[in-house]
């Protein structure tokens, strides 16, 4: 039983990601990030045919199911049934018998078999508000082997306080027109009210904190990072 201080996670997920209509829309909408750098950079780290990846609201599993062709064990952790859906008829029709779909997220998922090499994430921390942020990362560094890779792509803010204003809407500006292709304005709007992305000053103690070594930072448009790192 969960200890009454924990919070719903589905609470916390983001309406949408549960609406199949969303859904259907979804990879249109994000774009296709092409995960072969992504790929590459765990074949890089040792990671191999027998290594075990977790990926965290893997969603529509744009990277989970490449993956699961390169490695022994990807386990596309999600919350949403709809998404589990999407995916487990994915893993089904490419035959990937290494794609495991499995039911919960960052405060719920509970990892069995051997420890992960490594954990990936995209576009889904910024879910939770920074405290539970925290306690995501104190569980994924304990799913981790020793030297464990954890790679983290989100909407971070590379900003200082005061430059806010002109940062949000230098950002928000620059937003697609048509919601079906890309996220507008009033996604974006909505992203920053709603949801929880932090600021990039913030979140590296966070990692720190949490066991793991910062490898290497990319940002992107000051508010897109991505993040390898190593569990101490
Ligand atoms: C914007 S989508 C990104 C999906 C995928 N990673 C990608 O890059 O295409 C965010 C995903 O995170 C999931 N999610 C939301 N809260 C979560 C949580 N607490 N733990 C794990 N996944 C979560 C949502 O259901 C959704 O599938």
């Amino acid at each position: 039983m969960e200890p009454d201080w924990m919070p719903d996670e589905l609470a916390h997920g983001g309406p949408e990601h549960f609406d199949a209509g969303f859904i259907a829309g979804f990879d249109r909408k994000q774009g296709h990030p092409d995960p072969s750098a992504d790929i590459a950079l765990l074949h890089g780290h040792g990671l191999s045919a027998s290594s075990v990846v977790v990926d965290f609201g893997a969603g529509t599993g744009q990277f989970a199911v490449p993956a699961a062709r390169h490695f022994g064990r990807v386990v596309a952790a999600e919350i949403s049934p709809a998404m589990r859906d999407v995916l487990r008829e994915r893993a089904t029709a490419e035959g990937l018998s290494s794609l495991e779909c499995a039911p919960g997220g960052f405060l719920t998922y509970e990892h069995t078999g051997a420890p992960a090499d490594a954990v990936f994430t995209r576009h889904a921390l910024h879910q939770l508000p920074d405290f539970w942020k925290v306690h995501a990362l104190r569980r994924i560094a304990g799913i981790l082997r020793p030297g464990g890779l954890l790679r983290v792509h989100d909407l971070i803010y590379d900003f200082q306080p005061d430059e806010t204003e002109h940062f949000l809407e230098n950002w928000l500006a620059g937003a697609a027109d048509d919601p079906a292709v890309a996220y507008t304005r009033a996604d974006l709007a909505e992203h920053v009210r709603t949801e929880h992305s932090t600021f990039r000053w913030l979140f590296e103690p966070m990692l720190t904190a949490t066991g793991f070594e910062i490898v290497d930072t990319e940002f992107r448009a000051s508010a897109y990072g991505s993040y390898t790192c190593v569990k101490r």
